[in-house]
């Protein structure tokens, strides 16, 4: 594992270089997506590149880690209307290049296996971006998730619905309590993990991640057992290193 410790800003730009250096030279990628903050400047200066610098998407697909279960289809905290806003909508992916989880399937765990599926088919993730919980989440793997486990429900903890619930007007009542997440072993198949961290309250989880004992109590050390894994903190995150 590869851990950089560099200025907020200069993180996104890492993380932008990766991703534009594998779609110029590969410009059928599949990109995993992530949502949260930590991604949103990776993703403004991927539309810089595009716009700029002539980076196209255009071939490329991607595929999101997460979506909340049962949280109305124009709800602008919808993972899938997240993404579109922040980076689908704003640079030149073909219609349905970019997918995520149906959390609002009928059928919740077929949904999950025909989402495997369909990773699987694409030829699997070339770069995943992921973020990191205070509590060592990444997508939404809680802690005591299985390390091997694919795409599944889930029940969001406490401590990430009161993290979320920012985004919900402060309001945790309606933060939804299920999601549908890429599994550990999901995670793990992308050929190469970027992680995004920073801020002091992230400091906890990253000191597990790059330091703590492999466990599925934070789910993000599996990364530990990844051949390409790329964790980029700032000072702030790095505190604890
Ligand atoms: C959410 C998302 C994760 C994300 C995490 C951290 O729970 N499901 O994918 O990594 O929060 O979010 P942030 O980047 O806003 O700190």
């Amino acid at each position: 594992m590869e851990v950089v410790i560099a200025p907020a800003d200069q993180l996104a730009v890492l993380a932008a270089e990766a991703i534009d250096k594998l779609v110029r030279a590969k410009p059928d990628s599949v990109i995993g997506l992530a949502t949260g903050s930590s991604p949103l400047k990776v993703y403004d200066e991927l539309v810089r590149r595009h716009t700029q610098e002539g980076l196209s998407f255009a071939q490329a697909k991607a595929f999101m880690l997460d979506e909340y279960v049962g949280i109305a289809e124009d709800h602008p905290e919808r993972y899938r209307n997240v993404i579109e806003k922040e980076i689908a909508s704003r640079v030149d992916f073909a219609p349905d290049a970019v997918q995520g989880p149906d959390g609002n399937a009928e059928d919740l765990v077929a949904a999950c296996a025909d989402y495997e599926r369909k990773i699987v088919d694409a030829g699997g993730v070339d770069l995943q971006i992921l973020g990191i919980g205070t509590d060592g989440h990444i997508a939404f793997n809680e802690p005591g998730s299985s390390l091997a486990s694919r795409t599944r429900i889930k029940t969001l903890t406490a401590q990430t619905r009161e993290d979320n619930a920012r985004f919900f007007g402060d309001d945790l009542a309606q933060v939804p309590q299920h999601c549908l997440t890429q599994g550990l072993a999901t995670i793990m198949s992308a050929k190469h993990l970027v992680l995004l961290a920073s801020g002091k309250g992230k400091a906890e989880a990253v000191h597990q991640l790059v330091e703590g004992p492999v466990s599925a109590m934070w789910p993000a050390t599996v990364m530990q057992m990844h051949p390409h894994a790329t964790v980029l903190v700032d000072d702030a995150a790095a505190s604890r290193l």
